[in-house]
């Protein structure tokens, strides 16, 4: 096919290209990039109309701004793909392990190395360089296709529902695409049928009105410290299982012929112990590793700090105590509801001789899609064309909030066909991106884009 031997054509360039991408630093957690979120908005419009999109824009949002394309001129009979990436990335600390600079991607063999490497601006690239190679050999692709790119998917995406409320009619698609996840192992691509949701926490917990010295005070003042680390303990047991009442209320469990298939997937618990670095594993043992990691809810602390940390000893009773929570939620759990009865259980955990607060920072509703999809039929078609190898069908423990947006605003299912590698380090320093998935990815969205083309719209 002519739009396969054009990208392999233009591998260089489109790497070069990314490369400039990921030197933008769009975090969009910090304030202190807010201008570099809105040069990567204008840096991927610019690129969307390079590749042929008749039109690309900046929409303004509450918060960071969406990029929006349209190319709808493959006709009515063709099916509309509403492409979803997120051009935002994790802030990269803690910077000093960081091999190469976060911000200067760097080769080093096949992998290049950056922060939003993998995750997303890598894997959104591909379908961006695939519209481009059916410009340049077909004169447009396939089919019509959208793109929704958002710049707040790392945190939260606290703008984007109503986004999609605003622009109903604009983003009306057949189905999203979305590049968001990655292959189980370094040789099985993975399409993902399920994602987990996410409740998130702050806990504050004070203690006197200013530190103290603690000796002077010490056995007669609660330590905000102590407290509040006994507080969090009680929060789950063990092995895992959550002590929050009502939590699991609306867990539904892996239907057998579910759990049948995912012990089929082909999964290395040595390889995973090595991709972790952990001596073994952990967690509710009546569940494999991969149910644990993907369809059980979880409970996790993300920081806690308070009190002297900088090197050599200091005798102090903190005044203040803080704990970043969060919880990945299954299907039927509900991200609000979860806040609120953790945020009353630890009100109810407290003791009376300090005072907490919890706030809840954001959230996102766990996804299930349609396995049997004809649009999952076509994916794992691409990518046996992109990889040479048969997919297989999963559920991934990240989050990714929009997916069940689009399902109850937009009434679409989405395709989640991921090109990361298990050992891309998502969030981590030394964050990277394999680079053939690049470049396969790309090939395995023109065969998408070209199967999804010839066939009937259901
Ligand atoms: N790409 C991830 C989601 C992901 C990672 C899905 C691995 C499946 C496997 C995404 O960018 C992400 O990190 N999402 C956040 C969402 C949160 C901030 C609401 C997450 O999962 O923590
Ligand atoms: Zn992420």
């Amino acid at each position: 096919m002519e739009a396969i031997t054009y990208a392999r054509a233009h591998r260089d360039r489109c790497l070069a290209e990314l490369q400039d991408f990921l030197r933008i630093p769009s975090v969009s957690t910090q304030a202190k990039h807010q201008e570099d979120v809105e040069e990567a908005a204008g840096w991927l419009r610019d690129r969307l109309l390079e590749a042929g999109f008749p039109e690309a824009r900046v929409m303004p949002t509450d918060g960071h701004p969406v990029v929006f394309a349209e190319w709808s001129d493959a006709g009515d009979a063709a099916p509309t793909l509403l492409i979803y990436g997120h051009y935002d990335v994790q802030p990269p600390d803690p910077l000093d392990l960081w091999k190469t600079p976060p911000f200067e991607p760097t080769l080093k063999g096949d992998d290049l190395y950056a922060r939003g490497a993998s995750d997303d601006k890598g894997q959104l690239y591909t379908h961006v360089k695939a519209v481009e190679a059916w410009r340049e050999t077909r004169g447009a692709p396939p089919v019509n296709v959208k793109c929704i790119f958002e710049g707040e998917e790392e945190s939260g995406s606290p703008s984007l529902e109503a986004f999609i409320r605003e622009h109903k009619d604009l983003l009306s698609a057949d189905a999203a695409l979305v590049s968001d996840t990655g292959f189980i192992g370094k040789d099985v691509p993975s399409i993902v049928y399920g994602l987990r949701g996410l409740a998130y926490l702050e806990i504050e917990v004070t203690g006197p009105d200013h530190d103290l010295h603690s000796g002077t005070y010490g056995g007669a003042v609660l330590n905000p410290i102590n407290a509040l680390c006994r507080l969090v303990a009680d929060l789950q047991d063990e092995n895992g299982r959550i002590l929050i009442p009502g939590f699991y209320d609306r867990v539904v469990e892996l239907p057998d012929e579910e759990r049948a298939e995912l012990a089929a997937v082909p999964f290395d618990r040595e390889t995973w112990l090595e991709e972790t670095g952990v001596p073994t594993d952990w967690g509710e043992a009546e569940y494999s590793i991969l149910e644990r990691v993907s369809a059980r809810p979880t409970l996790d602390l993300n920081g806690i700090w308070g009190g002297y940390t900088e090197p050599g000893a200091k005798t102090v009773l903190p005044s203040k105590a803080f704990a970043k929570l969060s919880m990945r939620l299954v299907p039927d759990q509900d991200p609000q509801r979860i806040a609120e009865l953790a945020a009353d259980h630890i009100r109810a955990l407290a003791p009376p001789a300090v005072q907490v607060e919890v706030r809840p920072l954001h959230g996102g509703e766990p996804a299930l899609v349609d396995r049997e999809s004809p649009m999952i039929e076509a994916a794992s078609r691409a990518y046996e064309e992109g990889f040479g190898l048969k997919p297989v069908l999963v559920r991934r423990g990240g989050s990714i909030p929009v997916v069940a947006k689009m399902q109850s605003i937009l009434g679409i299912e989405t395709i989640l066909m991921g090109f990361g590698l298990p050992d891309d380090r998502l969030h981590s320093p030394n964050e990277k991106f394999h680079i053939p998935n690049f470049y396969r990815g790309i090939e395995t969205s023109i065969h998408f884009m070209d199967f999804l083309g010839g066939e009937p719209v259901s």
